[in-house]
């Protein structure tokens, strides 16, 4: 894009500064990365190891290790309690209940991951809504049969607009979702730098109704991030965007607080500072793990699946709380988070890894724009920082000195680049953050994947599952993913994807440690919805602002899409059988182990919840359910938008 700077800039009231004039804020100066000595020892990067020798870290396999000890039996305990306590809970098989209560003869517990897609807001908000749906401190979703699983998982993942809730969530400490998303209700004494809330009324790019205010309150943004350039790091738009995010998905801002210039604002929150909270040193919260994808100059762009940005052979990244690397095997490295920013063993640097420049390179998807960017919802952002940083070229990729530089294992792309150039998570198509779930050394049992891609009329259709199959497959060492579709129309067509389903039910010998995917994703409108018109949660990805009521709404409304299953008649609005139903499919791997055949409950669920293998076909076994009324009825209307490409014009603009 090329724009006149000084007058966009004077248009929306910005006076642009010059360069370091108050560079002196307490958020400018938190934002620095700083220089010490490194510690004796110290590496750049492990070697993390392919195939029969693949390592997680010995700090991820410690917390792992003390969570399943004094965390998960009781966790799994309560989920139990609330299963049994559902219509059909009590008719589960003995064996579900011998393995969620420990006293099965393997006294095996079921590895949980959960993932949460990106999709802007409307992906938090789903993810939200989902995750509210699993808290068992919810007493709805406790009597729904579902609550505890989020207390029960071993991992967390996110991405993009799932990172912004992920990541809110764990720096938050764990609240309740309500109070994640609203702010807390008790008045308590708000210290500078505690939790307020996502405050998604005020908008990310347009926070006020006065263009003065909004004018002035991003003019303050870009002075947040001049200690970081005079300094000398790399600075793109995604730091502008970090601190953007930082407003709403990091501690140290209220509504009363929001435009004063005084606060960090979240600055000085790491990703690795998360180990810090008292929820996460208790054990208390599942694994976090964000996604984000690299751009690279000398990357192979015939392996751009149509519609996304970047080539699916691309490393993709996780940034958990100790470590940033991958596992894909064309690097298989990984170097310590509190550290990034270090390049050599000498001069360590830290404080690079923001808490919200981390979410805000997963949520990096600018360089998929094309002119349409400036007159979206972001236009004020792109515009005003075009004026402050002279290198369109760069402009648009989080930059980070490359810790990997030289490493040429397995031909990682990025070896000879001094700065890794990394992107929003989703832009290679795989819009859910389940890759880091499928590592094998992870050992994960089962994965509950919330999935709101903008896929049909902004509603999910499986693309990113139908990218994971893709990506896995070139890297059978390293992952291992069990069939999915290989079209969306097949997703569309058997209802997989707006009432949830069982993927990887079938396995033999060769493949039993393969995860079973439990996909809920926001498919459409709820059962017994009167017509599609009901439906609110398919928002579109770049609206940047919601009022509090509409966004109450769209979290209940969630939670009917995640309470529901798959009613077996038009008139119901829910399977009584669902929440027994996850159970089974929950503990499944765990019963293969025991030694235990699929019976009574789980197996009529599993007839019923499982794909069928089969493509496009809407009449095969396991897909019942679709004679539910409203939603069958709206079905070749969708697929026709489909089929005409109507979904091409929004591009990857809709991975956000
Ligand atoms: C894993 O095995 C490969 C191939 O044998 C070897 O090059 C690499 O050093 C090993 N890595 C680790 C962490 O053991
Ligand atoms: C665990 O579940 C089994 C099977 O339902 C039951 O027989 C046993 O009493 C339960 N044990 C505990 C400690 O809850
Ligand atoms: C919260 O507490 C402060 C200090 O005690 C008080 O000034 C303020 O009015 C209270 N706000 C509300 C909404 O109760
Ligand atoms: C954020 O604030 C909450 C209280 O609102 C606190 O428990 C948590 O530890 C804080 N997190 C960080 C990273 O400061
Ligand atoms: C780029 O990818 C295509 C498709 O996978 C492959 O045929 C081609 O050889 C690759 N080119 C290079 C330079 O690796
Ligand atoms: C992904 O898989 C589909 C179906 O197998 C195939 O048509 C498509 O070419 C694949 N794309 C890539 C980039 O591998
Ligand atoms: C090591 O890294 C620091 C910080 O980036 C840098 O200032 C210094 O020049 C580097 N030293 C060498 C020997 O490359
Ligand atoms: C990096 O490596 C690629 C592929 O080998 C090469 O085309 C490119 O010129 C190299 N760039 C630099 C800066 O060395
Ligand atoms: C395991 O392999 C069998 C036979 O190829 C296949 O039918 C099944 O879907 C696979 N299951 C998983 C979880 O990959
Ligand atoms: C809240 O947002 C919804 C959906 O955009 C809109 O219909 C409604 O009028 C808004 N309410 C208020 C009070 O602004
Ligand atoms: C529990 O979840 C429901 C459904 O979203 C919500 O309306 C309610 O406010 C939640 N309760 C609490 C205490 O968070
Ligand atoms: C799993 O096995 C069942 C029963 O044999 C079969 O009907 C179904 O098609 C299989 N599913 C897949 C994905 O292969």
């Amino acid at each position: 894009m090329k724009l006149n700077a000084q007058t966009q800039a004077a248009a929306l009231g910005i006076a642009l500064l010059p360069l370091a004039a108050t560079a002196q804020s307490a958020a400018a100066q938190a934002y620095t990365p700083q220089t010490t000595s490194c510690p004796s020892g110290f590496a750049l990067y492990r070697d993390a190891g392919n195939a029969g020798n693949q390592t997680i870290s010995s700090s991820e396999s410690a917390y792992v290790q003390s969570r399943k000890s004094n965390v998960l039996p009781g966790a799994w305990k309560t989920y139990l309690a609330n299963v049994q306590g559902t219509s059909a809970g009590s008719s589960l098989p003995s064996y579900v209940s011998e393995i969620l209560n420990g006293t099965g003869s393997a006294q095996d517990l079921p590895t949980l991951g959960i993932a949460s897609s990106g999709g802007g807001y409307r992906a938090a908000f789903f993810g939200a809504g989902t995750l509210n749906a699993l808290d068992a401190r919810n007493s709805s979703s406790a009597s729904a049969g579902l609550g505890g699983l989020l207390q029960s998982a071993t991992y967390i993942a996110g991405l993009s607009g799932g990172s912004w809730l992920l990541s809110s969530l764990v720096q938050a400490n764990f609240p309740m979702i309500q109070e994640l998303v609203f702010g807390p209700t008790q008045n308590t004494s708000n210290t500078q730098n505690s939790w307020g809330g996502w405050m998604a009324d005020m908008g990310l790019s347009e926070p006020s109704d006065s263009l003065l205010t909004n004018g002035e309150y991003i003019d303050g943004l870009l002075n947040e991030f001049k200690g970081k350039q005079s300094a000398g790091w790399p600075v793109t738009f995604v730091d502008l965007w970090a601190r953007t995010l930082a407003r709403h998905f990091s501690n140290g801002t209220t509504m009363n607080s929001f435009y004063d210039e005084n606060l960090p604002h979240g600055a000085g929150i790491l990703w690795s500072d998360v180990v810090n909270t008292p929820a996460f040193a208790s054990y208390n919260i599942p694994f976090p793990i964000v996604v984000v994808d690299m751009h690279a100059p000398n990357e192979n762009d015939s392996n751009v699946i149509t519609l996304d940005t970047e080539p699916i052979t691309n490393t993709v990244f996780e940034f958990n709380p100790y470590e940033m690397g991958s596992f894909d095997p064309n690097l298989a490295a990984f170097t310590q988070t509190k550290y990034l920013g270090t390049t050599n063993t000498s001069v360590c640097v830290t404080g690079y890894d923001q808490q919200a420049f981390v979410t805000g390179s997963s949520s990096a998807l600018f360089n998929s724009f094309n002119s349409q960017a400036l007159s979206s919802t972001l236009g004020p952002l792109l515009q005003a920082i075009e004026g402050v940083i002279g290198n369109p070229d760069d402009l648009l990729y989080a930059a980070y000195p490359n810790p990997f530089y030289g490493v040429t294992t397995g031909g990682f792309l990025g070896s000879n680049q001094t700065v890794l150039t990394l992107v929003d998570g989703g832009e290679d198509g795989e819009n859910l953050p389940i890759q880091p779930l499928f590592v094998k050394a992870r050992g994960v049992d089962v994965i509950i994947s919330i999935d709101a891609t903008a896929d049909i009329n902004n509603y999910a259709a499986g693309s990113a599952l139908i990218a994971t199959q893709n990506r896995t497959s070139l890297f059978p060492s390293a992952y291992s993913f069990p069939p999915v579709p290989t079209s969306i129309q097949t997703f569309a067509s058997q209802n997989l994807a707006d009432r949830p389903t069982f993927f990887g039910c079938n396995t033999t010998s060769s493949n039993d440690t393969t995860p079973l995917i439990i996909y809920i994703a926001n498919g459409g409108p709820p059962a017994g919805a009167s017509s599609t018109s009901d439906g609110i949660t398919n928002t579109a990805t770049l609206q940047l602002s919601y009022n509090d009521t509409f966004a109450q709404s769209f979290i209940d409304q969630t939670f009917a899409i995640a309470t529901q299953g798959r009613p077996s008649s038009g008139g119901d609005t829910k399977d009584g059988e669902w929440p027994a139903c996850v159970a089974c499919a929950v503990v499944d791997r765990a019963r293969g182990r025991a030694g235990q055949e699929r019976s009574g409950v789980c197996q009529s669920c599993f007839e019923r919840y499982c794909w069928s293998g089969v493509e496009l076909d809407a009449t095969g076994p396991g897909t019942g359910g679709q004679s539910s009324g409203a939603v069958g009825a709206v079905r070749p209307g969708l697929l026709g938008a489909v089929v005409g490409g109507v979904v091409v014009g929004l591009g990857a603009m809709l991975m956000l």
